[in-house]
């Protein structure tokens, strides 16, 4: 699949939104029950997406031929990885993984020392073959439903 990585656009967040949405619904009910996804993917709006993406963090995504996102994430200020989302289609072929280097390069740029983040299943998957390492189990409540995930990090 062909792609490239380029900044977020205000333009974008409405698709991102769609994008995070089929994500948790399609990639993530392997790993979480209907209750678990539908409370995930109900967390967010277009406006709150674009509101985070937009506030000066580094925030890329990956498009393909007719600038179609296909995957995208973030880089906070003091390290934190917010989102890391691939479209169902684009999931499982290394998309996500040319976006996550190229924030880890702008880390390295910014001469940060740790990257961390709070990840899903799926997510551990990937950020384990990253080099990051699993700090804790987080368990919590999403909305009514218990819901859990790992905080990571990675020294750099
Ligand atoms: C996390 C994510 C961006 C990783 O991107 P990716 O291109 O799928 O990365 P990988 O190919 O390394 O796959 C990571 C894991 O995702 C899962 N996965 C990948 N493609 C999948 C698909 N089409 N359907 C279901 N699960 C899939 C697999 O469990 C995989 O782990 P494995 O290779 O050890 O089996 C992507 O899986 C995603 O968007 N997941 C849903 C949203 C999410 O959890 N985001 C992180 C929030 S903390």
């Amino acid at each position: 699949m062909h792609f490239h990585i380029r900044d977020y656009q205000r333009s974008d967040a409405e698709a991102l939104a769609d994008l995070f949405r089929a994500a948790v619904r399609q990639i993530s009910a392997r790993d979480y029950s209907a209750a678990q996804v539908d409370a995930w993917a109900g967390g967010v709006s277009a406006e709150r997406l674009g509101a985070r993406l937009g506030d000066g963090r580094t925030a890329l995504v990956a498009v393909g031929d007719s600038d179609a996102p296909l995957a995208f994430g973030d880089l906070e200020a003091d390290g934190h990885i917010d989102f890391l989302y691939a479209a169902p289609d684009a999931a499982g072929k290394g998309i996500a993984a040319a976006l996550y280097d190229a924030l880890e390069s702008h880390a390295r740029a910014q001469d940060m020392t740790r990257l961390y983040t709070e990840a899903s299943e799926a997510a551990r998957r990937f950020f384990l073959k990253k080099g990051f390492a699993v700090v804790t189990r987080r368990d919590f409540v999403m909305g009514s439903t218990p819901m859990h995930n790992y905080a990571m990090e990675k020294r750099l």
